[in-house]
């Protein structure tokens, strides 16, 4: 059998040299793969990053079910993009600021989490307008170029009036200081969004549908296999990815969870490599309902 690393990254080949222990800590603790799908959407995220201010900024909703590594790409569009000083003008700028929307929010409830998210928690009984303020002045004062907002399906939360006024606020933060929105969420979202025509309208879309039996597929699961530190190559047949979507229900935290423990199984049973059967015979612990939930 194979002994040499071509199977593998420089990375994954290098853990080949650490025990099994921190060979499995490594593999459960992998933290980001790019997939080309998710390439596709930071690239087109980073290029708001530069866009120059005006009237209308571009905006981009990105949906998909829970499980689709909609967060990781948040967090990672975000971390290529930390707050920097400009030695120019001596400022802190923050370009990217990423929130969650609350759960049930209101104008109220959201203000409060962008404030407290740009460290000027208020007063519990501030007015919104000042509220609003504050938020208008310190955004404007660390150069924000998007705010990008997770779990903006929450909008659906609220009364149909709430909803309206949400929508409209990020309208007005959008207009106001020229910044562009990004907005993740499950598919109902786009139903939270579409409640504002104006707003709806200018924001271009993304969807990170379900895995399903194609090249994309394919290139996903090798991608995760030449990331994994095992000592052989695993060849996967036809049918063992068509397996592996039948359990993961093509959900990107499933197959990852999915791939992760049966690189952890080849390591513990000494086989170093993800054969046919150990697919065959393997049994999700998971509620693909449930668990991401
Ligand atoms: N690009 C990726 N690289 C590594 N793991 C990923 C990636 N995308 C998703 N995952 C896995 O899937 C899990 C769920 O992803 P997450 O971004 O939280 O999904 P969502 O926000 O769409 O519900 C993550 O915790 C991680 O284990
Ligand atoms: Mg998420």
């Amino acid at each position: 059998m194979n002994t040499g690393t071509s199977h593998l990254t420089a990375n994954a080949a290098t853990l080949l040299g650490e025990a099994d222990k921190q060979r499995v800590r490594a593999i459960r603790s992998r933290r980001w793969l790019v997939y080309p799908r998710a390439k596709q959407v930071l690239d087109r995220l980073n290029v708001l990053v530069d866009h120059p201010r005006g009237t209308r900024m571009p905006s981009i909703a990105i949906y998909g079910d829970s499980g689709m590594g909609k967060t990781m790409i948040m967090k990672r569009f975000r971390d290529q993009h930390p707050p920097s000083f400009n030695s120019l003008t001596g400022r802190l700028t923050t370009p990217v600021l990423a929130m969650e929307m609350t759960s049930r929010p209101g104008e109220r409830r959201f203000y409060a989490e962008l404030l407290t998210l740009l460290g000027a928690p208020q007063r519990p009984r501030a007015d919104i307008a000042q509220m609003e303020q504050a938020a208008l002045r310190i955004m404007e004062a660390i150069g924000v170029q998007v705010l990008v907002i997770d779990e903006v399906h929450n909008i659906l939360a609220g009364t149909y009036r709430e909803q309206r006024i949400v929508l409209n606020t990020l309208r007005f933060l959008s207009n106001r200081l020229q910044i562009s929105l990004v907005c993740f969420g499950v598919n109902d979202a786009r139903e939270a969004i579409g409640g504002d025509v104006q707003l709806a309208r200018r924001f271009e879309q993304f969807t990170l549908s379900r895995w399903a039996a194609n090249e994309q597929f394919e290139i996903l699961v090798a991608l995760m296999l030449r990331n994994t530190p095992l000592r052989y190559p695993s060849v996967l047949s036809a049918k063992s990815l068509r397996r592996i979507l039948q359990i993961t229900e093509g959900i990107t935290a499933n197959i990852f969870h999915m791939i992760n423990s049966l690189a952890i199984e080849a390591i513990e049973s000494g086989k170093e490599h993800i054969a046919d059967d150990a697919i065959e015979s393997w049994e999700p612990e998971f509620d693909a309902e449930a668990a991401f939930a």
